[in-house]
């Protein structure tokens, strides 16, 4: 894009009364990211420089979930809800900073796409003053239709204002809209609400346009890219529209999923060339995966980086601040949270470590549990390099062990281990000959005093 300045309104103050919800709609998420994140973040990749969001509840919220994503979020309360015209309007003191183009956006369709926007902003480049995005449906109840005339578009008619005639037009307008910022106040300003919703609809700019003698244009985009969500059924269409997306695109990248539709994503996971997903994968937020890992069969993992060739699962479960470094290995129903994993390092069964730091190519035996918690405060545990802890072993922290130590198995340890030491902190093994036998008899003897 050109060095064009653009100021996105995103529409977000509608009830959301389907949804039946205590939240505001646009919050409720799509792959862990709130829906007006999702439209937010293709706006800032499409260009805008500054977003201003139209909310009528939640303003604080809806502004604290946008702000991670664009520099320039600025929140306006429509007070009445009295049609689209309005709520652009809500933003007016936006849009009388002068922009080049105005991109009015709805919060409530996640799946609207940067390209998309890119298409609108070309068409005012062009030369339009309105460009509208519209789409082909066989179902087009409910959408304004677009009304064209020797190919231009000339009015938009909502379904409640449209003759027969005009319902059977199935190009809609798909709510995406472009608008010359030059022009955007004057041509608001001019609609009114003689229709039959009585309300101001931004429809109404087309006609206004052209009235004008401006350039109206109307571009195609696919559905999808305004699919509008109202209640929970349509937010489970978008999510597994964006899933189908991400997996196409993670493909494409590179890595190979076993059996594509199993694995769930999050908004932000990212995952390195040539690395291997098995089926019924989950990926939480905040997820870094590096190259050539292995990620087994019923893995759930969030919150956290995995390093080149590391190998995870089957049945592993990485917890926010897991950090495996190259070659590590976590394997079956084994949990790690807040632990760094060293190169290297094994941690292949039954296993939970919490905490913690691994030095490299530690082997930490089956069924060990980094004791880390008292009911009070969270405890770290520290091992070296090259440690071998023995199988069934607690490490009840804080406890540090050196590097080349050798922890014997069962051993509960409470105490720091020195480098290249052999702690042993379990009972005793006592042999008593005969005893068996004699326990035996006893117990044989009392079962039959019994029956
Ligand atoms: C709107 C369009 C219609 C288009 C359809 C696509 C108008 C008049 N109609 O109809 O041509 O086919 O979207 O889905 O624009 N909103 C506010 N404040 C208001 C009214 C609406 O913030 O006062 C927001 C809503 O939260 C929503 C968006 O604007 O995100 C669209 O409003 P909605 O009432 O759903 O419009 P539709 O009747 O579906
Ligand atoms: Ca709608």
């Amino acid at each position: 894009m050109t060095e064009r300045s653009c100021l996105s309104i995103v529409l977000a103050a509608g009830e959301g009364t389907r949804m039946k919800s205590d939240r505001s709609k646009v919050l409720h998420e799509v792959a862990g990211l709130p829906m007006v994140a999702h439209v937010v973040r293709a706006a800032a990749a499409a260009g805008s420089d500054r977003v201003a969001l139209v909310v009528g509840r939640d303003a604080e919220t809806v502004e604290a979930v946008a702000t991670p994503h664009t520099a320039n979020v600025t929140t306006y309360l429509q007070k009445e809800r009295l049609g689209t015209a309005h709520a652009v309007l809500a933003a007016q003191e936006a849009i009388e900073e002068p922009a080049d183009d105005i991109l009015v956006l709805f919060g409530d369709t996640p799946l609207v796409r940067p390209d998309d926007l890119a298409a609108a902003r070309m068409a005012l480049s062009e030369g339009a003053a309105v460009a509208v995005m519209g789409f082909y449906t066989e179902n087009p109840f409910g959408y304004g239709r677009l009304i064209e005339e020797d190919g231009q578009l000339v009015d938009i008619r909502e379904e409640k204002d449209a003759s027969f005639l005009e319902k059977q037009i199935q190009f809609c307008n798909g709510g995406l809209m472009a608008i010359a910022g030059e022009h955007a106040l004057e041509l608001l300003r001019g609609i009114g609400n003689d229709n039959a919703k009585g309300e101001y609809y931004l429809t109404d700019i087309v006609a206004l346009a052209r009235a004008e003698g401006y350039e109206v244009v109307a571009r195609e985009i696919a559905f999808e890219s305004v699919l509008g969500i109202n209640n929970r059924v349509e937010l489970a269409e978008a999510e597994a529209i964006w899933q189908r997306r991400t997996r196409h695109r993670m493909m494409v990248d590179g890595v190979t999923l076993m059996q594509p539709a199993s694995v769930h994503f999050s908004w932000d996971t990212a995952i390195g060339q040539d690395t291997l997903v098995e089926p019924n994968v989950v990926f939480g937020p905040a997820v870094s995966i590096g190259r050539s890992v292995t990620i087994r069969a019923f893995s759930h993992i969030e919150g956290a980086t995995v390093a080149d060739s590391a190998e995870i699962g089957p049945f592993a479960r990485l917890r926010p601040g897991a950090e495996l470094a190259d070659k590590a290995k976590v394997g079956n129903f084994c949990e790690v949270k807040k632990s760094r994993i060293g190169e290297g390092a094994k941690v292949n069964h039954l296993t939970y470590i919490g905490d913690a730091e691994i030095g490299a190519r530690s082997n930490i035996g089956a069924g060990t549990v980094t004791c880390n918690y008292d009911g009070y405060a969270k405890h770290r545990t520290t091992i070296g390099e090259d440690v071998f802890v023995g199988t069934h072993t607690s490490l009840v922290a804080p406890v540090t062990i050196g590097p080349g130590a050798y922890v014997a198995t069962g051993s509960v340890l409470t105490e720091d281990v020195p480098g290249d030491a052999l702690a042993i902190a379990r009972g005793r093994q006592v042999n008593k000959d005969g005893r068996g036998k004699i326990l035996r008899e006893r117990l044989q003897a009392q079962k039959q005093q019994k029956s």
